[in-house]
Protein backbone atom coordinates (compact mmCIF):
# COMPACT_ATOMS: atom_id res chain seq x y z
CA UNK A 1 0.00 0.00 0.00
CA UNK A 2 2.73 2.35 0.91
CA UNK A 3 5.19 1.93 -2.29
CA UNK A 4 1.89 2.70 -4.50
CA UNK A 5 0.86 5.48 -2.07
CA UNK A 6 4.51 6.92 -2.18
CA UNK A 7 4.26 6.78 -6.08
CA UNK A 8 0.72 8.60 -6.46
CA UNK A 9 2.22 11.27 -3.74
CA UNK A 10 4.88 11.87 -6.36
CA UNK A 11 2.97 12.53 -9.55
CA UNK A 12 0.42 14.75 -7.68
CA UNK A 13 3.79 17.60 -7.62
CA UNK A 14 3.81 19.80 -9.67
CA UNK A 15 6.05 23.18 -10.40
CA UNK A 16 4.93 25.70 -11.69
CA UNK A 17 6.89 27.59 -14.29
CA UNK A 18 7.33 31.18 -13.45
CA UNK A 19 9.46 33.77 -16.04
CA UNK A 20 13.01 33.30 -14.27
CA UNK A 21 12.54 29.88 -13.40
CA UNK A 22 11.50 29.31 -16.96
CA UNK A 23 14.71 31.17 -18.35
CA UNK A 24 17.04 28.78 -16.50
CA UNK A 25 15.23 26.04 -17.59
CA UNK A 26 12.77 23.99 -15.46
CA UNK A 27 14.94 20.78 -15.29
CA UNK A 28 13.70 16.84 -14.56
CA UNK A 29 9.97 17.62 -14.36
CA UNK A 30 8.23 15.29 -16.26
CA UNK A 31 4.64 16.69 -15.11
CA UNK A 32 2.67 19.40 -16.99
CA UNK A 33 3.23 23.06 -16.10
CA UNK A 34 0.61 25.45 -14.28
CA UNK A 35 1.06 28.43 -15.63
CA UNK A 36 1.65 31.55 -13.82
CA UNK A 37 3.67 35.27 -14.51
CA UNK A 38 5.53 37.18 -12.58
CA UNK A 39 6.73 41.22 -12.95
CA UNK A 40 10.14 42.05 -13.87
CA UNK A 41 13.11 40.90 -12.22
CA UNK A 42 14.07 43.95 -10.85
CA UNK A 43 10.40 44.18 -9.71
CA UNK A 44 10.95 40.59 -7.86
CA UNK A 45 14.12 41.40 -6.63
CA UNK A 46 11.82 44.08 -4.53
CA UNK A 47 9.54 41.83 -3.37
CA UNK A 48 6.83 42.67 -5.78
CA UNK A 49 4.01 39.99 -5.34
CA UNK A 50 3.73 37.57 -7.51
CA UNK A 51 0.69 35.92 -9.45
CA UNK A 52 -0.17 31.97 -10.07
CA UNK A 53 -2.83 30.48 -11.87
CA UNK A 54 -4.30 27.90 -9.78
CA UNK A 55 -7.47 27.12 -12.22
CA UNK A 56 -6.09 23.93 -13.05
CA UNK A 57 -4.54 22.45 -9.61
CA UNK A 58 -6.52 19.31 -9.20
CA UNK A 59 -7.59 18.22 -5.86
CA UNK A 60 -4.65 16.68 -3.94
CA UNK A 61 -1.74 18.30 -6.04
CA UNK A 62 0.58 21.05 -5.00
CA UNK A 63 2.59 23.61 -7.29
CA UNK A 64 5.52 25.88 -6.28
CA UNK A 65 5.76 29.26 -6.99
CA UNK A 66 8.89 31.46 -6.70
CA UNK A 67 8.67 34.87 -4.29
CA UNK A 68 11.35 36.73 -3.17
CA UNK A 69 13.76 33.60 -3.71
CA UNK A 70 11.67 31.58 -1.59
CA UNK A 71 9.33 28.79 -2.87
CA UNK A 72 5.76 29.12 -1.80
CA UNK A 73 3.78 25.78 -1.80
CA UNK A 74 0.32 25.99 -3.22
CA UNK A 75 -2.03 23.13 -2.09
CA UNK A 76 -5.22 22.11 -3.12
CA UNK A 77 -6.69 19.96 -0.51
CA UNK A 78 -9.03 17.06 -1.28
CA UNK A 79 -12.06 16.92 1.50
CA UNK A 80 -10.96 14.23 3.39
CA UNK A 81 -7.30 16.17 3.76
CA UNK A 82 -9.34 19.16 5.85
CA UNK A 83 -11.65 16.28 7.71
CA UNK A 84 -8.21 14.89 8.69
CA UNK A 85 -7.00 17.95 10.26
CA UNK A 86 -9.11 17.64 12.93
CA UNK A 87 -8.83 14.08 14.30
CA UNK A 88 -7.90 13.74 17.51
CA UNK A 89 -4.83 11.02 17.10
CA UNK A 90 -3.65 14.29 14.28
CA UNK A 91 -4.18 16.92 16.92
CA UNK A 92 -2.47 14.80 19.77
CA UNK A 93 0.94 14.55 18.48
CA UNK A 94 1.06 18.39 17.11
CA UNK A 95 3.22 20.98 18.75
CA UNK A 96 0.97 24.02 18.14
CA UNK A 97 -2.31 22.64 16.59
CA UNK A 98 -3.62 26.24 16.74
CA UNK A 99 -0.40 27.90 15.41
CA UNK A 100 -0.75 30.36 18.67
CA UNK A 101 3.41 30.54 18.17
CA UNK A 102 3.59 30.07 14.63
CA UNK A 103 3.73 33.04 11.59
CA UNK A 104 0.29 33.45 9.60
CA UNK A 105 -1.80 36.28 8.46
CA UNK A 106 -4.99 36.89 10.47
CA UNK A 107 -7.28 36.03 7.74
CA UNK A 108 -5.37 32.54 7.85
CA UNK A 109 -5.72 31.54 11.50
CA UNK A 110 -7.56 28.48 12.43
CA UNK A 111 -7.02 24.99 12.01
CA UNK A 112 -7.00 25.20 8.14
CA UNK A 113 -4.42 28.28 8.25
CA UNK A 114 -6.02 29.84 4.82
CA UNK A 115 -8.62 31.72 3.26
CA UNK A 116 -10.46 28.85 1.60
CA UNK A 117 -10.21 25.96 3.23
CA UNK A 118 -9.41 23.82 -0.17
CA UNK A 119 -6.35 26.18 -1.13
CA UNK A 120 -3.18 25.61 1.53
CA UNK A 121 -0.45 28.49 1.06
CA UNK A 122 2.86 28.61 2.80
CA UNK A 123 6.58 28.98 2.43
CA UNK A 124 8.53 26.32 1.73
CA UNK A 125 11.34 26.14 3.94
CA UNK A 126 11.48 24.61 6.98
CA UNK A 127 11.01 25.97 10.41
CA UNK A 128 14.35 24.25 11.41
CA UNK A 129 16.91 25.35 9.49
CA UNK A 130 15.35 26.23 6.14
CA UNK A 131 15.29 23.17 3.55
CA UNK A 132 12.49 22.34 1.80
CA UNK A 133 10.44 20.16 2.91
CA UNK A 134 8.79 17.31 0.62
CA UNK A 135 5.45 17.29 -0.19
CA UNK A 136 3.85 13.76 0.93
CA UNK A 137 0.23 13.41 0.52
CA UNK A 138 0.31 10.03 0.73
CA UNK A 139 -1.70 8.71 3.50
CA UNK A 140 -0.55 5.92 5.52
CA UNK A 141 3.00 6.05 4.24
CA UNK A 142 5.26 3.39 6.19
CA UNK A 143 8.39 5.85 6.41
CA UNK A 144 6.21 8.63 7.85
CA UNK A 145 4.33 6.50 10.44
CA UNK A 146 2.13 4.25 8.70
CA UNK A 147 -1.50 4.03 9.48
CA UNK A 148 -1.08 7.53 11.74
CA UNK A 149 0.31 10.05 8.93
CA UNK A 150 -2.43 11.99 7.29
CA UNK A 151 -0.41 13.54 4.47
CA UNK A 152 1.68 16.34 4.78
CA UNK A 153 5.19 17.17 4.96
CA UNK A 154 8.34 15.70 5.39
CA UNK A 155 11.98 17.78 5.99
CA UNK A 156 14.94 15.52 4.57
CA UNK A 157 17.08 17.17 6.42
CA UNK A 158 16.50 16.48 10.27
CA UNK A 159 13.03 14.43 9.76
CA UNK A 160 10.52 17.48 10.81
CA UNK A 161 7.28 16.56 9.79
CA UNK A 162 4.16 18.64 9.20
CA UNK A 163 0.62 18.59 8.62
CA UNK A 164 -1.30 19.25 5.59
CA UNK A 165 -1.91 22.96 7.63
CA UNK A 166 1.90 23.19 7.63
CA UNK A 167 1.39 22.32 11.85
CA UNK A 168 4.53 21.11 12.98
CA UNK A 169 4.96 17.67 15.10
CA UNK A 170 5.97 16.94 18.34
CA UNK A 171 10.04 15.49 18.68
CA UNK A 172 10.99 17.31 15.91
CA UNK A 173 13.66 19.55 15.37
CA UNK A 174 11.33 22.49 13.62
CA UNK A 175 9.99 24.42 16.66
CA UNK A 176 7.36 26.22 14.30
CA UNK A 177 4.52 25.78 12.00
CA UNK A 178 5.55 26.17 8.54
CA UNK A 179 4.81 30.21 7.69
CA UNK A 180 1.50 31.61 5.49
CA UNK A 181 2.65 34.15 3.60
CA UNK A 182 0.56 37.25 2.69
CA UNK A 183 -1.72 36.37 0.02
CA UNK A 184 -4.99 37.05 -1.80
CA UNK A 185 -7.33 36.16 -4.45
CA UNK A 186 -7.60 38.48 -7.17
CA UNK A 187 -10.00 36.33 -8.98
CA UNK A 188 -11.33 32.70 -8.39
CA UNK A 189 -8.28 31.49 -10.68
CA UNK A 190 -6.12 34.10 -9.44
CA UNK A 191 -3.86 33.69 -6.42
CA UNK A 192 -1.85 36.54 -5.40
CA UNK A 193 1.22 35.92 -3.28
CA UNK A 194 3.15 38.87 -1.42
CA UNK A 195 0.07 40.90 -0.58
CA UNK A 196 -2.82 41.27 2.27
CA UNK A 197 -6.18 40.65 1.82
CA UNK A 198 -7.18 43.33 3.88
CA UNK A 199 -4.81 45.61 1.92
CA UNK A 200 -4.97 44.87 -1.10
S1 LIG B 1 15.93 21.85 8.29
FE1 LIG B 1 14.09 20.71 8.38
S2 LIG B 1 14.40 19.37 10.01
FE2 LIG B 1 16.21 20.55 9.97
Amino acid sequence: MSTKGVNKGRRQFLTVATSVVGAAGVVGVAVPFLSSWNPSAKAKAAGAPVKADISKLEPGQMVVVEWRGKPVYVVRRTQESLDALTTGSLVDVLRDPESAESAQPAYAEGVQRSIKPEFLVLVGLCTHLGCAPKYRPDVGATDLGGDQWLGGFFCPCHGSKFDLAGRVFKSVPAPLNLEVPPHMYESEKVLVIGVDQETA
